[in-house]
């Protein structure tokens, strides 16, 4: 069936599937509809039904409360046409992604799970096909077990690869994470969407970096501290990297993290954050290479960071308090 969209950059016009979603078919054929969570929180994906008979995939989604009912809006991550459709979409438009990777469908097997933590594991994902992607970007997961996708960061960078690593989370009655704590999910067929993502790291900006994480928000921030050690940018630039977490029984990847700081001892800085004690001795004597605070993340960044926020990028990552404290934060003091 075609879809066609009204923006604010002209007309387009493309293919969707059956029982495809509507931002997908777009993305895959190169069109820069605007999204963010890809997954029906965020709202960005918002459009206008002009025409035709668009049906909705989870009537819960978050992010309908952004959208206008009476207007026939919908959002387009979380919807599909059963025809021939017309949309107008309040963005601009490009049919062209530019140098980003235009995202796509796979087939992927989960391997290599590991319990990182009580409430964290980690695995990788073989492709049928290899991607290529951007530091910083993530991919939907979507099993038949669990209705609709769930967005995560790669953990990993590699400009072509077929292995994808992620980190997540359990989630309070998230039915995702559940599958995935409670089931042996080693050799799970899973299907995989992307990359998609703007929050990237492009060494060329020349940019010092701040990477705030908090819990397992924390992946993106170990692809784009991979991808500039991989292309040398610390030996020239500094990284200021700040982990929050609640307990030192929650805090995972310090291993990682301390071999990203011997290779660039004297620019690259982690930090991990313990919101709700003290730092045990031992956590200390046994990654020298990492510095330890109490604290909220955003907190102990503001005292770390003061007077150092020259040519600086920032990333940040987390739940949503977490985001919201740090966006605060920088607004005032990074400005
Ligand atoms: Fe976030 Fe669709 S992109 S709700």
């Amino acid at each position: 069936m075609k879809i066609h969209v009204q923006t604010k950059s002209g007309e387009f016009e493309y293919d969707c599937e059956q029982g495809e979603n509507l931002l997908y078919a777009g993305l895959r054929q190169g069109l820069t509809l605007p999204y963010e969570c890809a997954t029906g929180t965020c709202g960005t994906c918002r459009a206008r039904v002009q025409e035709g008979e668009i049906g909705l995939e989870w009537e819960d989604a978050p992010g309908l409360s952004y959208v206008n009912h009476e207007k026939n809006e919908l959002l387009m991550c979380r919807s599909t046409a059963s025809g021939n459709c017309t949309l107008r979409v309040p963005a601009k438009v490009t049919d062209g992604a530019g140098d980003m990777a235009i995202p796509g469908y796979r087939k992927g097997k989960i391997n290599n799970v590991r319990e990182r933590t009580h409430d964290v594991v980690s695995f990788d994902v073989t492709l049928d096909s290899p991607m290529a992607f951007d530091a910083g970007q993530f991919a939907v997961l979507e099993t038949e077990v669990v209705t609709g996708g769930r967005a995560y960061s790669m953990v990993n960078y590699a400009t072509s690869t077929d292995t994808l690593d992620f980190v997540i989370k359990r989630k309070p009655e998230g039915k995702f994470s559940d599958w995935l704590f409670e089931n042996n999910i080693d050799g799970h067929e899973i299907d995989v969407f992307g990359p998609l993502g703007k929050a990237t790291f492009h060494p060329e900006e020349k940019k010092n970096l701040l990477c705030m994480a908090g819990g397992s928000g924390i992946a993106g921030m170990m692809s784009i501290i991979a991808r500039g050690c991989e292309v040398s940018h610390f030996a020239d630039h500094r990284g200021h990297v700040f982990f929050g977490v609640r307990t030192a029984e929650d805090v995972f990847y310090l291993d990682e993290l301390s071999s990203f700081v011997d290779a660039y001892p004297e620019t690259l800085e982690v930090t991990v954050a313990l919101s709700d004690e003290d730092i045990p001795r031992d956590l200390e004597n046994r990654y020298p290479r990492i510095k330890f605070h109490t604290g909220f993340v955003h907190s102990v960044t503001s005292e770390q960071m003061a007077g150092k926020y020259d040519n600086i990028l920032a990333y940040v990552a987390g739940p949503p308090p977490m985001v919201d404290g740090a966006l605060r934060m920088l607004v005032l003091e990074a400005r």
